[in-house]
C-alpha cells in the first residue's frame, strides 16, 4: 500500500509530464505559484539598493570572501526574488538581468511555468538522476533534443550531462574513438569549451590553462574576419588544410562554435563554415559543433540549422538554457559500451524544466526570420545603432590584429549582442561593466582583444520595448565611464 502522503503514480508515456500529481497536488503548487507571483509584484524596473542594503550585501560578500578565497566578478548575490529579466539582489536593488549566468535562463526569473515544473519534480521520489537509475523523463528530455537534431541532420542519439563541457569531454572521447586515438585537435582561435584540463586548452585562451600540465596537441584554425571577406575564407582553409598536411591521420576531429560566444560573438556566413567542413569530410576528419551557448539562441533551435550545415556536422554539443546537457551523434558515432556513462546525468528538476522550457521554445513562435528572437535582435540594434550615432565620441574604431581595424560597433545574432566601445578597450570595458551594474544592468564581456559588452538577454520574457529603459542606463554608466 502507498503511504498516505504520496501523491504520485507512474506515467507510462514519455512524451507528458513524468511526475504525475493528483489534482489536490496540482492545485497546492497553483496556489504556491500565485503566492510567489504576488511575492514579487513590486518588480517593475531597476531600481537602487534599499536603506541598510549595501551593510548586509557587503557582509555576505565578506562570506563569499572567506570561503571561496575571492570574490567574483561582480558584486553579485541574490536574493532570490525575481520577474522575468528583472532580478533582486541581497541588498534589495534591482537590475536589468541581460547576461543570465552566462545564458542559462531563457525565460529570467520567477517564471510560472519553469517554477512549476520545478515543483513537479521537487515531489519526485529522487533529487538526482544519472546512468543507471534514471526516469522516463530523463528519456522524453534526450528524445526531444534528439528529434529537433535528427531534423536536419544525421544526428539521433543524445547522451545527457551535467555540465556543457562534461558534454564537450563526451564529444571529445566519441570522435577519438572513432578515429583510432588520433591525439590532434583542430580548433578556431579564440575559442571556449569549458574548464575541465583538456577543454581548457584547447580554449584559446592563455589564463584559462596557466599552470596546467599540457596533455593536448590542438592546431588553430582563424575565425571568420568581415573585413577581410573572402580572403578570410581562403587564409582559415590555407592552415586547416597546413595542419592536416603536417599530422595526416592525426586529428580526432575539428570543434566549431558556429557563432564564437567567449571569443566575441563573433559571426560568419556559410560559405565559410561550408569550406572548412567540406575539407574535414575530404580528409575523414569528424566535425563536432559546440553548440553550449548558441543553441536555442540563433534563428533556429540548433545554430547548425539555421546555417544549412546539418550533413556536415557529426557530434553537436548543448548546454546553458536547456537546464541539462547533451551530446548528441548519428549512429556511426555511437560509442562502444563503456566510453560514456556516470553517476548523475542530471537532477529531477533540470530535466522538469528544461523538457519544459525545450517544448515552448518549440511552439513559442521564437524562431524564424521573423520569429520573436529576430524581432528582439533587430530591438537591439536599434537602440545600439541610435546610442553609435548620438555619442560618436564613444565608438572610436577598435584595434585588429596586423593594424586593420573594425568599425563594426554593434554585433552578433539573434539571443547573443554585441557592442563594442572604447575601441575594445579592455579596461575601459570593464569599468563600464562595474558602472552599469551598480547604475541597473547586469551584462558581461566577450572578445580577447578587441573586448566587447555582450548581452544573453532572457529571450523568453524580453520584450523590444526593454531596451528603451536598458539604454537609458546604460548612456548614463557610459558617460560616467567615458
Ligand atoms: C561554447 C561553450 N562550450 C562549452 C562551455 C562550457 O559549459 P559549462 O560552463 O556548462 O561547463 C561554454 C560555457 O560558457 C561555452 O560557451
Amino acid at each position: 500500500m502507498m503511504p498516505a502522503t504520496a501523491t504520485r503514480s507512474v506515467v507510462p508515456d514519455a512524451t507528458i509530464p513524468p511526475v504525475a500529481l493528483r489534482p489536490d497536488a496540482m492545485q497546492s503548487i497553483e496556489a504556491l505559484l500565485d503566492s510567489a507571483e504576488a511575492a514579487t509584484r513590486d518588480l517593475t524596473g531597476a531600481r537602487p539598493a534599499r536603506d541598510g542594503g549595501k551593510e548586509t550585501l557587503h557582509a555576505w560578500l565578506e562570506r563569499v570572501k572567506a570561503v571561496r578565497g575571492r570574490l567574483g566578478y561582480f558584486p553579485y548575490l541574490g536574493s532570490g526574488r525575481g520577474r522575468g529579466p528583472l532580478v533582486e539582489l541581497l541588498d534589495g536593488s534591482v537590475k536589468w538581468d541581460l547576461i543570465n549566468g552566462i545564458g542559462v535562463h531563457m525565460f529570467g526569473h520567477g517564471d510560472r511555468e519553469v517554477m512549476r515544473a520545478s515543483l513537479q519534480a521537487a515531489l519526485g521520489d529522487t533529487v538526482m538522476q544519472g546512468n543507471l537509475q534514471y526516469n522516463a523523463d530523463s528519456v522524453a528530455f534526450a528524445e526531444f533534443l534528439a528529434a529537433e537534431a535528427a531534423k536536419h541532420s544525421a544526428m539521433k542519439h543524445c547522451f545527457v550531462t551535467n555540465s556543457g563541457c562534461m558534454a564537450n569531454e563526451s564529444a571529445l572521447k566519441i570522435c577519438m574513438q572513432k578515429r583510432n586515438g588520433a591525439p590532434r585537435v583542430l580548433a578556431f582561435s579564440d575559442c571556449f569549451m569549458g574548464r575541465s584540463i583538456t577543454m581548457s586548452q584547447i580554449g584559446d585562451e592563455p589564463g584559462y590553462r596557466h599552470g596546467v600540465a599540457l596533455s593536448t596537441l590542438v592546431d588553430y584554425v582563424p575565425f571568420y574576419e568581415p573585413e577581410m571577406g573572402a580572403r578570410s575564407i581562403e587564409m582559415s582553409v590555407w592552415h586547416l588544410k597546413e595542419a592536416l598536411r603536417r599530422w595526416p591521420g592525426q586529428h580526432a576531429c575539428f570543434v566549431s562554435e558556429l557563432v564564437q560566444g567567449e571569443g566575441g560573438f563573433k559571426t560568419a556566413p556559410r560559405e565559410f563554415h561550408v569550406a572548412l567542413m567540406q575539407a574535414c569530410r575530404e580528409a575523414g576528419v569528424p566535425v563536432w559543433d559546440d553548440e553550449v551557448q548558441t543553441f536555442g539562441r540563433t534563428t533556429s533551435m540548433f545554430a547548425f540549422e539555421a546555417l544549412g550545415l546539418g550533413e556536415y556536422i557529426d557530434v553537436v554539443t548543448v548546454g546553458k538554457m536547456t537546464q541539462a546537457c547533451a551530446c548528441l551523434y548519428s549512429e556511426a558515432f555511437n560509442p562502444k559500451p563503456g566510453l560514456l556513462a556516470g553517476t548523475f546525468s542530471a537532477s529531477v528538476s533540470s530535466f522538469h524544466t528544461g523538457l519544459s522550457v525545450l517544448r515552448r521554445m518549440q511552439s513559442g513562435g521564437y524562431y524564424g526570420p521573423e520569429g520573436r528572437i529576430a524581432k528582439l535582435h533587430a530591438a537591439f540594434r536599434t537602440h545600439a545603432e541610435a546610442l553609435v550615432n548620438k555619442h560618436p565620441e564613444w565608438f572610436p574604431p577598435a584595434k585588429l590584429p596586423f593594424g586593420r581595424e573594425s568599425r563594426q560597433f554593434v554585433g552578433g545574432t539573434g539571443g547573443m549582442m554585441r557592442l563594442t566601445p572604447f575601441g575594445g578597450d579592455k579596461d575601459r570595458i570593464g569599468r563600464l561593466l562595474q558602472n552599469l551594474f551598480e547604475d541597473g544592468v547586469i551584462a558581461f564581456y566577450c572578445g580577447h582583444g578587441p573586448y566587447h559588452l555582450r548581452f544573453l538577454p532572457p529571450i523568453g520574457v524580453m520584450q523590444p520595448e526593454h531596451f528603451g529603459e536598458v539604454f537609458a542606463i546604460l548612456e548614463k554608466s557610459m558617460a560616467r565611464t567615458a
